[in-house]
């Protein structure tokens, strides 16, 4: 596909029935296969790797995210006993400092060896700037589209050329919340829709909780926001904001933006640098009910030894039931890296059934390949395999699925402003704005 079709097909990622992302396990006969067993052994194009330092650039650097990042290090000391990994992570979600340092290194021509990128519109970036090289050969070798889902492949192909190598996906939409704190309160276990929720945060408010939500720096609002939006518009008219046709001033964003001005009011005051996990510890502390994150967060609950279904409950944001809002994460080839071979040894070794096995058990999120069993996956990750196969895809505007850095940036600004100011109509003409600014 040429450079337009790819950002097209980024639109119309979000919209209702125009994609079919099937992974995570099903080939499509809707049963789970691990070809031989266990684990599909890597392959190399030299035993035991290339030889060499391999500097790999995550945001991945503490907590729960380092725990799936040091998974993929032991398997890659494992298998690649010649190399030595380098951990390059700089600390903050979604890759809040990560990617300035990540942009001045690939300006100064001085790149890592591989560094995270999401599949979709951020990848496109990179492309653009050369940044990046093919893998094509590394795909091929792990065995292409009859491993990754075909359309997972197209969010990170352009022309004809495979970017990076896909180590996961996770899902967006997602309340995590205090199941005691709600009860307490006489709130619901699921509210149906988005005015059932903010009424019950206004009744576990009253129960004296002052933050019945919990919110954190600005890539946490503007994930926030995406679920309300997701929820309030239905994936179709979601997915439309990224194309051409997108009205970001219509009645259902301006209710959107409502809605979630009334949600800020239930939060905590947050700093830009607040992170996610002091979001979720929060709610696992019943200082708070929900936190709305990525499934990252239910790591996070694993590390701090809670009880799915005791001590924490999670639930699609309401309205957002049957949508799987999504991202995933991949890792590039640098042009200009230092030592590509290693490189490659590491994309071999994150796309491989056995690391994304690893990886993906230790970071909440599902697989990106459609050949590791989801039987030893815990029962919210089969949950989410469950979710991706049959509902729609939206993508995400956080996670660099719908829109690239550019207009993420815009987006990131103009909720940045409205965090301070609330003024909800300019937030609506800084959104349009950007979207008459970048979609094409
Ligand atoms: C996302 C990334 C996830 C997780 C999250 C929080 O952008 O795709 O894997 O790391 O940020 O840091």
């Amino acid at each position: 596909m040429d450079r337009r079709q790819f950002l097209m097909g980024l639109g119309a990622a979000g919209v209702a029935g125009a994609v079919t992302l099937t992974g995570c396990g099903d080939d499509g006969d809707g049963d789970v296969d691990t070809p031989g067993g266990e684990s599909t052994p890597t392959t190399s194009a030299q035993e035991g790797g290339a030889g060499g330092e391999v500097g790999v650039f995550t945001w991945w650097a503490a907590g729960s995210e380092k725990e799936g990042l040091d998974a993929l290090e032991a398997l890659f000391e494992e298998q690649y006993p010649n190399d030595t990994f380098v951990n390059l992570a700089v600390a903050g979600g979604a890759g809040s400092s990560a990617k300035a340092k990540l942009a001045a290194d690939l300006q100064n021509g001085n790149p890592p060896d591989s560094f995270q990128g999401h599949a979709g519109a951020e990848l496109i970036d990179y492309i653009d700037a050369d940044q990046i090289l093919p893998v094509n050969d590394v795909i091929d070798e792990l065995g292409g589209a009859d491993v990754f889902p075909q359309d997972l492949l197209d969010r990170i192909t352009v022309q004809d050329d495979i970017y990076s190598v896909p180590s996961n996906i996770h899902r967006a939409n997602m309340v995590w919340a205090n199941p005691k704190v709600i009860k307490d309160a006489g709130a619901s276990e699921q509210p149906a829709d988005l005015d059932a929720w903010i009424a019950d945060m206004e009744k576990i408010k009253d129960a004296g909780v002052e933050t019945p939500i919990t919110v954190g720096g600005t890539w946490t609002q503007v994930q926030l926001f995406e679920t309300i939006l997701l929820s309030e518009l239905g994936a179709e008219d979601y997915g439309a904001l990224f194309t051409p046709e997108g009205d970001w001033e219509s009645d259902g964003v301006k209710t959107a933006v409502e809605k979630y001005a009334k949600i800020l009011t239930m939060t905590n005051t947050a700093s830009d640098g607040d992170d996610w996990p002091a979001a979720i510890d929060a709610v696992i502390e019943g200082r708070a009910a929900y936190n709305v994150m990525g499934d990252w967060a239910v790591a996070e609950f694993a590390s701090k030894d809670q009880v799915d279904g005791e001590d924490y409950t999670y639930f699609p944001v309401p309205g957002t039931d049957g949508v799987f809002d999504f991202l995933a994460d991949s890792f590039t080839l640098p042009n200009g890296a230092p030592n590509p071979e290693g490189a490659k040894d590491w994309l071999r070794l994150v796309g491989s059934a056995e690391g994304q096995k690893a990886f993906n058990l230790a970071k909440g999120s599902i697989p990106a390949r459609t050949d590791v069993a989801p039987d030893d996956f815990p029962p919210y990750q089969q949950n989410a395999m469950k979710s991706f196969k049959d509902d729609t895809i939206a993508s995400s505007i956080a996670h660099g699925a719908a829109v690239n850095m550019a207009w993420l940036s815009d987006i990131s600004t103009a909720m940045s402003k409205f965090y301070s100011g609330r003024d909800e109509a300019e937030l609506v003409s800084d959104l349009s704005a950007a979207g008459q600014k970048y979609a094409i």
